[in-house]
């Protein structure tokens, strides 16, 4: 199960401390977010940004390091030396991709002072302390330079549709090697997403992750596609959420695009959790063919083994038959 990096773990607690009122604003925020609510109607000063990193952090953490792990099989030397995490908040991204990819440069950006402000603050002294904080917004902005890594996690889910695209299409002009997108793993980001990703394809970028193909996706309503992670409550998180379960799942969607010669992408995803009984694992598979229920048997013994081994969202190779 992923957590917050220690220090980033502290330095929320160190900046939490003696602020009343921090739980009820947790609880408020996260209900905004649940009704699809935009971060500039709930987030409006230091305690409320303080209250998102106590209560949505850790979740918006796990999914991204569970993106970042996929890209580091799918593209295993791709070494980023320059990061734009776009819509950063409090700088969750960049904190997972300084986890992943040690002494990357990061610039963190947001329209939202207040998520600025407490990304400087959560930063200092660790590895993120020298990122540049640029107070800016996603459907504008222009940066004389290109990034290696460009990642946007949970935040074009707060725009128009028509904003999104615009957005989407200055992300990946941003981006040298990789884009990145996260989303929350809803039916609407789902679609959302499958317009982008549309787009990025129009614009020569190629689909690394979580699809097998570059043709469109196969899924149709009311199915959608989308991943989950597991991740521990600590304490605190318990407090704020009002919950008794020491953990929790974050369901998001996401979509990595690659400028090309980086990486390959899976022969076949993993879309649902897989079934299972003694006599075989039925699984749930999106291929290059498109989508497939894959029975195999305990007969097969390698192909079963193997199959038995594989979970929501993990990739799949050639072993199965
Ligand atoms: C739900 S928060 C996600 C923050 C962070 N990326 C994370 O995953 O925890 C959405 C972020 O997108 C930012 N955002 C929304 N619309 C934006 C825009 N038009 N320009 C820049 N930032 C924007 C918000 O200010 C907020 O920081």
């Amino acid at each position: 199960m992923t957590e917050l990096p220690a220090d980033l773990g502290a330095a929320v607690r160190r900046l939490a401390e003696g602020r009343q009122g921090l739980s009820d604003s947790s609880q408020r925020i996260s209900e905004h977010y649940r009704q699809r609510g935009a971060s500039r109607q709930v987030i409006g000063g230091a305690d409320d940004a303080i209250a998102y990193a106590l209560s949505r952090m850790p979740a918006t953490y796990a999914a991204v390091s569970a993106v970042l792990d996929e890209v580091q099989v799918r593209a295993p030397n791709f070494a980023p030396r320059t990061l734009l995490d776009a819509g950063a908040g409090p700088g969750t991204a960049a904190w997972a991709v300084a986890e992943a990819f040690e002494g990357i440069a990061s610039t963190l950006m947001d329209h939202n002072r207040s998520f600025l402000e407490l990304a400087g603050h959560l930063a200092e002294g660790t590895a993120l302390a020298g990122a540049e904080l640029l107070k800016a917004d996603l459907g504008q902005f222009e940066l004389a330079k290109r990034y290696d890594l460009v990642t946007c996690a949970y935040a074009l889910t707060e725009l128009s549709d028509a904003e999104m695209l615009v957005s989407a299409e200055r992300l990946w002009r941003h981006s040298d090697g990789l884009l990145a997108i996260i989303e929350p793993g809803r039916p609407r980001d789902y679609q959302r997403l499958m317009a982008v990703r549309r787009r990025l394809i129009e614009l020569e970028g190629r689909v690394l992750a979580p699809c097998p193909h570059q043709q469109e996706c196969p899924l149709t309503e009311p199915d959608w596609c989308h991943f989950s992670v597991r991740l521990n409550r600590s304490r605190e998180h318990m407090r704020m959420k009002g919950g008794t379960l020491g953990y929790e799942d974050e369901k998001y969607s996401y979509l990595v695009v690659a400028r090309p010669g980086i990486g390959a992408s899976a022969p076949g995803r993993v879309l649902r959790r897989p079934e299972e009984n003694k006599f075989s694992v039925t699984l749930a598979l999106c291929g290059a063919d498109g989508l497939e229920t894959r029975v195999v048997p305990s007969r097969n013994k390698p192909a079963f083994k193997a199959a038995k081994r594989l979970d929501w969202g993990d990739a799949t190779g050639s072993n199965l038959r």
